[in-house]
Parts: C-alpha cells; sequence; structure tokens
C-alpha cells in the first residue's frame, strides 16, 4: 500500500517490457515494508531528454537507465560519479536537491556477483580475457583494472571496437584478434574468461569457443544469463573449471540504486534469485 508519501523510482528504457528490474525492487520494497514504488517506464528516445529532466519536478527520488538511454542519461546528468565518467554511460540516477547525480553500477554488479559466488575466488594476480566490446565490456574492463587485475586482453567480432576500448584504458588493456579467441596468446595464463558478447544468448547465435588452452583453475562468467547456464558455462564446468553464472550482476547491480533511493542496504538473497529464476521459468 502506498500513502502520499510514497518515494517514486523506476526504470526508462525502449522497450521496456523485458526489464526484471521492477520485479527485483518490487520483491526489497515488499520485504522491507518501504512505503515507495519502483514503475517501468516507457521512454521513447524522442522524448528521453523531456522525460529525463521531469523526473526532479515530479518528485522522483531517481531511477535506473536502461538500453537505448544510458549514454544520453550520461550527457544530460548534472553530476556523475568517477565509474560513469570511465565508462562514459549512466545506469542509475539518483535526485538530490533538484540536480540528477548519474553513476554506473554495472562494473559494481559484475564483480560483487564473482565475490558473492566464486569459489575459488578469483586470482587478481592474472590477466582477463574479455569477449565482446560494448557497454558491458567496458563496464567490466573498469572494474577490473579497479580490482587490481594486471592485464586485461579483449577480442571482439568488429576489431576496431576492442581497439577503441584499449586506447581508453590505457596500457594494462590488449587486444587479441576474434578468430584467435581460443589460442594460447588469448587463454595462456589466465585468471578469468568473461562473455560479454550477446551470443549464447536464447534467441542468439550460439558463442564458439575452444577452451582446450583453458587452465583448469580459470574462473568462466557469462554476463548472459538467460539461459542460466550458457553452453560456455556446461563447456567450463565439464572441464572442471568453476563457473559463476550472469544473473548475479543484474541483481547487485541494482543494490547501490535501492538504496540511496529508499535509505535501506538490499541484499541479494537466494530467495530473490529463486523468486526472479520462477518468473524467467514462467515466461518461458
Ligand atoms: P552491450 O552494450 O550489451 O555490451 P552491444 O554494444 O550491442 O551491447 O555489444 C554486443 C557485443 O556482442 C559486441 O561485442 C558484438 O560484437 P561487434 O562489436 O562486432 O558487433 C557482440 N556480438 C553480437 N553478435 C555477435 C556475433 N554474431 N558474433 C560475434 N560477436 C557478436
Amino acid at each position: 500500500m502506498l500513502t502520499g508519501k510514497a518515494k517514486i523510482a523506476g526504470v526508462m528504457g525502449w522497450p521496456v517490457g523485458h526489464s526484471l528490474s521492477p520485479l527485483l525492487h518490487g520483491f526489497w520494497l515488499a520485504q522491507h515494508k518501504i512505503d515507495g514504488t519502483y514503475i517501468p517506464l516507457a521512454v521513447h528516445p524522442e522524448n528521453f531528454e523531456q522525460a529525463f529532466r521531469a523526473l526532479p519536478k515530479l518528485g522522483f527520488q531517481g531511477v535506473n537507465i536502461t538500453v537505448p538511454h544510458k549514454e544520453k542519461a550520461f550527457a544530460l546528468c548534472d553530476d556523475l560519479d568517477d565509474a560513469a565518467k570511465a565508462i562514459g554511460a549512466v545506469n542509475t540516477v539518483h535526485i538530490v536537491d533538484g540536480m540528477l547525480r548519474g553513476s554506473n553500477t554495472d562494473g559494481f554488479g559484475f564483480f560483487e556477483n564473482l565475490r558473492d559466488r566464486a569459489d575459488p575466488k578469483l586470482n587478481t594476480q592474472k590477466s582477463a580475457l574479455i569477449l565482446g566490446a560494448g557497454g558491458a565490456a567496458r563496464s567490466i574492463i573498469y572494474a577490473l583494472i579497479d580490482a587490481g587485475l594486471p592485464e586485461i586482453r579483449i577480442t571482439n567480432r568488429t576489431r576496431a571496437r576492442a581497439e577503441m576500448l584499449a586506447q581508453v584504458f590505457g596500457p594494462l588493456v590488449t587486444v587479441v584478434d576474434w578468430d584467435d579467441r581460443g589460442g594460447p596468446a588469448a587463454l595462456g595464463s589466465l585468471g578469468l574468461l568473461v562473455n560479454t558478447t550477446s551470443l549464447g544468448m536464447t534467441g542468439q547465435p550460439p558463442l564458439e569457443m575452444a577452451l582446450d588452452n583453458l587452465d583448469p583453475k580459470t574462473l568462466v562468467t557469462d554476463i548472459v544469463y538467460a539461459p542460466l547456464i550458457t553452453d560456455l558455462l556446461r563447456s567450463a564446468q565439464d572441464r572442471g573449471n568453476p563457473i559463476v553464472d550472469g544473473l548475479g550482476m543484474l541483481l547487485h547491480q541494482a543494490r547501490p540504486g535501492f538504496e540511496k533511493w529508499f535509505g535501506k542496504a538490499p541484499m541479494v538473497s537466494p530467495k530473490l534469485r529463486q523468486f526472479i529464476l520462477d518468473h524467467m521459468a514462467q515466461k518461458s
């Protein structure tokens, strides 16, 4: 039940109907018995600037921003945290005294998911290989540099996009050719292998990736979470590598926003994971 004092947040995207964020925040709002709501905001790109600038006037605490608005929100925020500046995109906005404060919690979500579920823990003394060079790759590279990894290799079908990221993030980042992604130069001495492409997602082409050159201790993770265990994760698991699925990244990236808007630090519990998984199973 909402009173006239209810706190309002939401997610702006186009389309937004697929977003799991209203369910996720709704779970936490109910768990903490908060007088607040989190709603889907389907905003066409043509209307984004007007809708975004109206949020403080409508009394919103803040919003999440999803595809295709993250770069536009970055350009329109009144101020930005370091992660948003480095990533060039905003996924979480907090409204304070009428000002739109942008942050990016995708890299935080990625790393918290590994911390939460990886056993053995990620070896941060070793290199990482990132498959893909889109927005998700960018936030993950930021998080891994922040965590102190000595080298980050990127491989992408369109090599120029990988080279662009190497330029942005500097000498810790090197580029490996997409055709060599299973070779020793890509997989040798690796602590972490991450798929950030859409390959392997339900309805998308498979990710073809030979793992013969991978150390059995290398942690393998995928940001794709539908299916939860992708072919990459299954192949890695079958040869004894530790794996972490991608659902937790979505859950953990939501924590900082919820805490800022509603004043309670939420937990990513097994019950929450199961709640989201049950919903995903109902839909498929
Ligand atoms: P996001 O912001 O979610 O990371 P994106 O910017 O669209 O999304 O990036 C999608 C990634 O999946 C890119 O690295 C893309 O490769 P390109 O840069 O070459 O487009 C990768 N990807 C998508 N379909 C692919 C395919 N069929 N083969 C190889 N890579 C693919």
